[in-house]
This record gives structure tokens, sequence and C-alpha cells, in this order.
């Protein structure tokens, strides 16, 4: 009952203090988180964008780390593999690959393959899409992250920074599209599920975006989850994808240098959306974490200065390519 009690007035004070704040910021005031006043100064932390008034998902769209421990890691891990199939057949063998995309989506540079696919699963009632991270250190970080600046306009929902945004057409364009219509038109009630690790996180978010947007999925019927995403849009984009989205996660392990770029300032003026889950920690089993009350502020991992690529490939405890590589065996 005392529980209960505090988790009723934390929730309150969460929720008035999201509200607070954004009146706060209306009036082109400072939100100081830590005293919890409009405007008060000195303040150690103060928030200046509204994306970043604290807030949490709903109860009804919260965060389950089992079901990102036992299912979505074994997805994200069968996406390093040509065979995605044998991960599945031996961690989740009802669910079933339909179709396989592997196109060349690079056209600056030499030629880089992008890999993800579509599955079905009618015991859980599930449609899945999975892209892969990039392979070898060329592709993701420095490589693109440094040269290909340049957002490409969404929809009518800000921009998203353009090299990811192509890499999605060229997938959606390459053989997904087709297999995602055919199959929602056979499972027309089924949850859609889209994941995916590194620069496959950020086209997973385009990817969620996109089906919505062309209104081929209702966004309710959505999960969302990334590992170790980069930025991906700028503010309007985030604002977009937080009004819309009841569930999406972005998970980052401890100091995983890959939720850090691009930067936030700089030319392309990225920023993240909700809702970060952090852990602060090797995330074995039972490893506590964090849900962000804020989109991108300084908060959560952006406090970590130490940044880290081995983190990168470590999530859930395990380094998750290799376990797909090897065909996910049990362990
Ligand atoms: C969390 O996910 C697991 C695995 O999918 C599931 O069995 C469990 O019921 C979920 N827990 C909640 C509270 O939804
Ligand atoms: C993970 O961290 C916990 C808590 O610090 C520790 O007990 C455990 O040995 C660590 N596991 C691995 C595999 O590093």
């Amino acid at each position: 009952m005392m529980i209960l009690h505090v988790l009723i007035f934390a929730l309150f004070v969460v929720s008035s203090s999201a509200d607070k704040c954004a009146d706060c910021l209306a009036n082109g005031k400072h939100w100081c988180v830590t005293v919890g006043q409009c405007g008060f100064s000195p303040c150690l932390t103060t928030i200046t964008k509204a994306l970043n008034c604290p807030s949490l998902p709903d109860k009804a769209h919260a965060y389950n780390d089992t079901f990102a421990r036992t299912k979505i890691i074994v997805t994200n891990a069968a996406s390093y593999t040509m065979t995605p199939q044998k991960c599945f057949d031996s961690q989740m063998s009802t669910m079933k690959v339909s179709k396989i995309i592997n196109v060349n989506c690079d056209r600056y540079g030499p030629e880089a393959k992008c890999f993800s696919f579509t599955a079905v699963d009618t015991v859980q009632k599930v449609l899945l899409i999975t892209f892969r991270g990039t392979i070898g250190n060329t592709q993701l970080t420095e490589e693109i992250l440094d040269f290909f600046h340049g957002k490409k306009q969404f929809f009518d929902s800000g921009n998203v920074f353009e090299y990811f945004y192509d890499a999605f057409l060229f997938q959606w364009n390459g053989g997904m599209q087709q297999d995602l219509r055919k199959l929602k038109y056979q499972y027309p009630d089924y949850e859609l599920w889209v994941t995916g690790h590194s620069m496959g996180g950020a086209i997973a978010s385009i990817a969620a975006s996109y089906v919505v947007k062309i209104g081929l999925f209702n966004a309710d019927n959505i999960k969302l989850i990334t590992l170790g995403q980069p930025r991906t849009g700028d503010y309007e984009y985030a604002k977009w994808h937080d009004a819309t989205f009841k569930y999406s996660f972005r998970v980052v392990h401890h100091r995983d240098i890959a939720a850090h770029i691009p930067p936030m300032e700089g030319q392309d003026e990225l920023f993240h959306h909700r809702t970060e889950v952090w852990y602060n920690n090797n995330m074995t089993i039972g490893q506590p974490y964090e849900l962000c009350a804020e989109a991108d502020g300084l908060y959560c991992s952006n406090q970590q200065v130490d940044l880290s690529q081995e983190d990168h490939y470590y999530y859930y405890g395990i380094h998750f390519v290799d376990w797909g590589l090897a065909g996910c065996p049990n362990i």
C-alpha cells in the first residue's frame, strides 16, 4: 500500500512537472530541473527544449526487459547472418523469415550492402522487419557521418539524415515494400515489430515512421525498439515521432558511442526522439536500467564523456553479432 502511494505520488510529480515545464518554455523561459521551477537561476541543470521536458511512456506501453532480452536481441543477432532463419529456429521457432533484402545502399561511395528482412509469426501474431547495422568499421561511424552531411525532408515532419533515408529507400524499393504489403494484406490485424542495431536502428526508426506516413500501418500497432541507434533526424522529426508513437524505445548500452553521433549541434542539428532506455552496466540478466525522461538532454547516456566502440557490440550481456553468426545457440 505504501509502495502504491509512493508510485502514484511519483507519477503525479512527473506529469505535473512536464506540464509546468512545457508552459514555462512556451513563455520563453528556461525550466530548472534541479529545483523544478521556471526561470530559476543560477540553475545546475536547465531545460530549454520542449521535447526534453520530463515525461515517461504510459504503463500500457511500458518497456519490457525480458521481451527485449529474449526476442529483440534474437532478431538483431539474426540480421547479421545471411541465413537469419537459423537464429529463429534455435530461439523463436514460430518466427518465419519471409523475404531477405541485400542491396547496395550507398550511391556515393564504393558499393556497400544493406541487409534486412521481413518475417511473420502466426502464433505471436506479429509481422517483423529488421535492419542490420553496418559491418566492419568503415560503413558506420566516421566515414558516413563525417562525409555524408545532409538532411532530407521527411514528408511534412522535419528532416532525417540523408544517408539513412536513402539506405532505407534502397531496401524498401529493393523488395521490402512488396513483401510487407503482401504480409499486411494476409495478416491485417497483426502487430508490427520494427528493430535494428546501429545504422540499422536509425533505418528502423525511419521505416516505422514511413509505413505510418504512407498509411500502411497504424502507429498504435507498432513496436519500435532500436539498439545503439545514432541520431536519425532533426528536432521536428523527433517531435512528430514522439507525438505519433506510443511504443518506441532506444536502448543504449552504457558508453556505446553510436548513440552520440552525429552530434546534436553542428550543421546537421540532429536530435534523438524518445524514449532512451539506458543500461549503465554490462546488461547481464537482472541489471537495472533507466528510462530516460528527457528526449536528448544532458541526461542518461549523454552524461558520459568516455565513449566506447566495444559497448556498441555487446547488448544484453552478449556479443550478439558473434552469437548471430554462430546461429544463436543456447548459452
Ligand atoms: C514481458 O515479456 C515477456 C516475454 O515476451 C512476457 O512473457 C511477459 O509477459 C512480459 N511482461 C509484461 C509485464 O508484459
Ligand atoms: C556484470 O556486472 C555484474 C555487476 O557488477 C557482475 O557481478 C558480473 O560479474 C558482470 N558480468 C560480466 C559478464 O561481466
